[in-house]
């Protein structure tokens, strides 16, 4: 039993081996021929064995054939799991008839020798390199797997949690760690790109009594959608993320009554909040494996794109896009806590953001950002500019401020027999838009489920 552990410890540490020779070396150098076939000799006597051998990459776990192989090692095979990481590559699976060639291909593409924007699967396959597969772990117990709102609750719990150990230790004293971290990201991204919805409309959750946390979680979760809709590499999607969840680190040092504090913060208050940004760039520059973006968001989230900001006195910076990204996340989920927008609706914190908008915030990301959380999405009730309400039976591709309308109540408040269909994106003979959405309507007003409007 041990032998065979040891021998799934050896196929591992051998690939590592043969890619990093040839990431430094030709394909035919000595030492990469001898890597090559050390790494050879273990997998076709694993694959003897059983029809296949799975190496599973999860966060700095490696993982073969679901026993789980914890490696402390040192540079070698970290280098090894963070390639795998930034190719997004979580599972290799060698299946009975790979040949030497076929292995020889896979070490070829982890090396490196794929053109930077060709999958290591795809590359694979314009090779022919057959008895090998790519893909994603399922990892057990991830409730990422799922679609709905209680999968999406699940993951959001599990998320603030390890959100809340992540303060806890950096509060004690130590740097936060990195794994927990980054698994954390890893599950967000996921629930992500298969129900955006479901998690986007947890950020909204108005009752928090771990603000902080669910700071944390939400930023990252907003950071990552954006991420995505911008169409980022799933590497740097990740490390966006990442910095988004620890933009605000920094405040551990903050004394509690000034975190905590209801009111407005005197001037000395303010100052000594301020400081979080200079902290929180200081503790991640020394965290390992944070990414380097992160103590830069850290810094600047909350210079604004005019510098009007702090820390102050910063000219002639460049933010960069990660900044422009998590600082949208960032001010929208803070004015969720606010008491003038406790009614949690997206669209009066957006509405806030665009007032302020000239200056402070990118203004192209804004409009992405409010496209993605849905200003007035399907369902929704909405004001006229006429006094008229009605629901929102569809979005405007490519204007979010501008739906088409079911018109179900008069201005006067009187419920019609006959709604009425409008488009407000359409302008009159004079070029003026005669309909226009002035707000959301808590439907609780009315009275009425906007859904039987539809
Ligand atoms: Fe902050
Ligand atoms: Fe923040």
């Amino acid at each position: 039993m041990r032998r065979e552990s040891e021998q799934r410890e050896q196929l591992v540490r051998r690939l590592a081996a043969a890619v990093r020779g040839a990431s430094l070396y030709a394909i035919d150098h000595p030492v990469v021929v001898r890597a090559l076939d050390g790494f050879t000799t273990s997998a076709l006597a694993l694959l003897q064995r059983g029809p296949k051998v799975t190496i599973g990459c999860i966060g700095d776990d490696l993982v073969v054939d679901d026993t789980k192989l914890l490696l402390k090692t040192g540079a070698s095979l970290g280098g090894f799991t963070r390639g795998l990481r930034d190719q997004d590559i979580e599972k290799i699976t060698l299946e009975t008839g790979a040949t030497e060639a076929d292995l020889k291909g896979l070490v070829e593409a982890l090396a490196g020798a794929k053109p930077g924007l060709v999958s290591v699967s795809d590359w694979l396959r314009t090779r022919a390199v057959r008895h090998i597969a790519i893909g994603k772990v399922a990892i057990e117990d991830d409730p990422s797997d799922n679609t709905g709102i209680a999968a999406a609750l699940k993951v959001y719990r599990s998320a603030t949690s390890i959100a809340e150990q992540l303060w806890q230790m950096a509060k004690a004293g130590e740097l936060p760690d990195p794994a927990p971290a980054r698994k954390l990201i890893e599950m967000l991204t996921r629930m992500v790109s298969r129900d955006r919805t479901s998690l986007m409309a947890l950020t909204a959750l108005k009752k928090q009594d771990t603000y902080t946390f669910t700071h944390m979680v939400n930023v990252a979760v907003l950071t990552i959608a954006q991420a995505r809709s911008l169409n980022l590499a799933p590497s740097l999607t990740r490390e966006f993320g990442l910095a988004a969840l620890m933009h605000d680190i920094g405040k551990i040092h903050t004394p509690t009554e000034i975190l905590n504090k209801p009111d407005k913060l005197t001037k000395e208050e303010f100052d000594i909040m301020k400081r979080h940004v200079v902290d929180g760039a200081s503790i991640l520059r020394r965290t390992p494996e944070m990414p380097a973006l992160a103590p830069v968001v850290a810094f600047e989230h909350h210079l604004r794109l005019d510098r009007s900001g702090y820390p102050e006195n910063i000219v002639d910076r460049e933010l960069n896009l990660c900044t422009l990204v998590v600082t949208i996340a960032d001010v929208f989920d803070a004015l969720r806590s606010k008491r003038a927008y406790r009614e949690g609706l997206a669209s009066a914190r957006v509405r806030a953001m665009m007032a302020e908008a000239s200056g402070t915030y990118h203004p192209t990301l804004l409009r992405r950002f409010i496209n993605l959380v849905g200003m007035f999405p399907a369902g929704s009730l909405v004001l006229l500019n006429t006094d008229e309400v009605g629901v929102v039976t569809h979005e405007h591709p490519a204007d979010p401020l501008r739906p088409q309308v079911r018109i179900a109540f008069s201005a006067h408040g009187e419920r019609l027999e006959q709604t009425r269909l409008v488009n407000t994106w359409e302008r009159n003979e004079r070029g003026d838009y005669p309909y226009a959405v002035v707000e959301s309507v808590d439907p609780s007003m009315l009275q009425v489920d906007p859904l039987s409007l539809l």
